[in-house]
């Protein structure tokens, strides 16, 4: 195993196989999102109960929220695994490369030589959100344990949390667009004549993520959903009063 990671094709395999393992969490998460549509509900929001469930998953057979934790180490191992893996194919291209060599930019697409710079503000944005909607550590709107439904009502009230989730949603596209693609090539699934559909299949796939994770804040920005029922709003300015006075509330 150390020998194929030390190669650069085993490398570039694993680089493939963890951003397979991240894109499969997207298309969970984009679908765990969507239950956000069904709006507030008239007991709780289904995508509070959605959360709890994930939490209560395997339960009694599994310790409390095991399987969430499981998931987390996962998707912490295959991102830190994928960056090293990509950040090592870069230097050692890089020092194979003749010295006053131009990079080799024809036939590449601005998307596959953007891909450094896409991937860090990506993971920027992930730093940003898990603070602001796991941790909860971002009091710039009401934030609450458990009441997803209503941390993701007021945070999409401001327009500039709509700009930052849109702008990211862009950025992850561009990124996926090209990654997408080139898991393929890694993985031996190109040949000529399959190509033009790979790189199509990249792009509606693309589509399809942003637009199902750009919806939910479009349609709480445009109060397509209603704000949250009662019981949760009285908590969660509770807890929004609370984070101002240092949580004593
Ligand atoms: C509009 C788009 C998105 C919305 C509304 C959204 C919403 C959320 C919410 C509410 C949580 C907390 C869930 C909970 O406490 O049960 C969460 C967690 C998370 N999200 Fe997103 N998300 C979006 C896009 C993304 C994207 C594009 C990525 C990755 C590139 C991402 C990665 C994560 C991760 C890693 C977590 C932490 C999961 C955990 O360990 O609990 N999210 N998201």
């Amino acid at each position: 195993m150390i020998a194929f990671w030390r190669s650069s094709v085993g490398k570039k395999n694993i680089v493939a196989v963890t951003g397979a393992i991240l894109i499969g969490y997207l298309i969970l998460h984009m679908l765990g999102n969507l239950n956000s549509a069904f709006g507030p509900g008239a007991d709780e929001a289904r995508v509070d109960w959605y959360a709890h469930w994930l939490r209560d998953f395997g339960e009694p057979l599994l310790p409390h929220a095991f399987v969430l934790w499981a998931v987390r180490v996962i998707l912490l191992s295959a991102l830190v695994i994928h960056i090293t893996g990509i950040v090592q194919l870069t230097k050692r291209n890089r020092a194979a490369r003749p010295a006053n060599f131009p990079a080799k930019r024809i036939g590449r697409s601005f998307e596959s030589m953007a891909m450094l710079g896409t991937g860090v503000l990506v993971l920027a944005f992930i730093i940003f959100h898990i603070l602001q909607f796991t941790t909860l550590s971002i009091h710039v709107t009401p934030v609450e344990e458990g009441a997803v439904y209503s941390n993701l009502y007021y945070a999409f009230q401001k327009w500039y949390f709509l700009v930052i989730y849109v702008a990211a949603l862009l950025l992850i596209g561009m990124h996926l667009r090209h990654g997408v693609w080139s898991l393929f090539q890694t993985l031996g699934f190109d040949n000529p004549n399959r190509n033009p559909k790979l790189r199509h299949g990249s792009t509606v796939f693309v589509l399809v993520l942003i637009v199902g994770f750009g919806a939910i804040p479009v349609l709480f920005f445009t109060d397509v959903l209603d704000p949250p029922n009662a019981a949760a709003v009285i908590t969660s300015s509770i807890g929004a009063v609370g984070s101002l006075t240092g949580g004593v509330a």
